[in-house]
């Protein structure tokens, strides 16, 4: 069985003690679970100190990017090496990345690489724009997504990371979730089951099992027990709501629930 993966992506938020205040939040509400890992992705800043302060029983750490060099003349960008010792799991081409930051299909390839050789997990992410949806293109999309960035890996490197569907139009503003779209779990079940069907066919069998997928956008407590009905979704990539203990505590008290209540655990 694979277990759920949960993870908090922090984004452009909390500087060092609040990010410290609310991993002391976390800890007091959070236990540890067997059958659950807790991610959290802070900003990179705060990674240092977090690593010191974090219970690893309860949580490990994810990078939110990293430069797919190892190190030279790159000013302002921290390398996958420089984090391996630091983090458990690097995010990997987030459509803010992709949008934002101009992070094209090969660029994405060279980081799940850069991750994998300084033996870190990529967590990658996929998913289709607005417009890419109403062309009826998504499939495309996740197809070209995958194909390019998993392109350098083995099957059995592949069986060990998590790939997260995370369409675009389906991501909060990051404080309300009111006035765009949220996925239902029809889109997102069609999605992760051609994931799958990918990595099976270009993998095989094993990677295509335990391969762990994620589901990102607007993911808040009330959703969790949807979206794990799905076969084949292993967890959450969270944003907004990872930023408040109750509601990111909640996420995780509601996946536990549903785990016990299918008699998963
Ligand atoms: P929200 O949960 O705020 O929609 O963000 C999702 C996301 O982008 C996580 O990486």
């Amino acid at each position: 069985m694979r277990k759920i993966l949960i993870i908090g992506n922090w984004k452009m938020h909390l500087n060092a003690s609040q990010a410290s205040l609310l991993v002391h939040r976390l800890h007091e509400r959070i236990r540890i679970y067997r059958d659950i890992e807790v991610v959290l992705a802070p900003p990179m800043l705060t990674l240092q100190p977090l690593s010191v302060q974090l219970d690893r029983r309860k949580f490990r750490l994810a990078a939110q990017n990293a430069y797919q060099k190892d190190e030279g003349a790159f000013t302002g960008e921290v390398s996958f090496t420089m984090l391996r010792d630091l983090v458990h799991y690097v995010i990997i081409g987030h459509s803010e990345r992709r949008r934002l930051f101009h992070e094209d299909l090969d660029t994405v390839r060279d980081k799940v690489a850069a991750a994998v050789r300084n033996n870190i997990t990529p967590i990658l992410c996929v998913g289709e724009t607005k417009h890419e949806r109403d062309e009826g293109e998504a499939k495309q999309v996740l197809h070209d997504q995958l194909m390019t960035a998993l392109s350098n890996l083995t099957a059995a490197e592949v069986k060990d990371a998590a790939i997260a569907y995370e369409p675009a139009w389906a991501i909060s503003n990051g404080s309300d979730y009111i006035g765009h779209e949220i996925a239902k779990p029809d889109d997102v079940e069609s999605a992760v089951t051609y994931i799958r069907a990918y990595i099976t066919d270009v993998f095989g069998n094993t990677a295509g099992k335990q391969v762990r997928v994620l589901y990102g956008g607007s993911v808040v407590p009330d959703v969790v027990g949807g979206f794990l009905d799905i076969p084949g979704v292993d967890g959450f990539l969270v944003g907004g709501a990872s930023l408040n203990y109750h509601t990111f505590s909640d996420i995780i008290g509601a996946s536990q629930r549903w785990q016990r209540d299918k008699g998963e655990v």
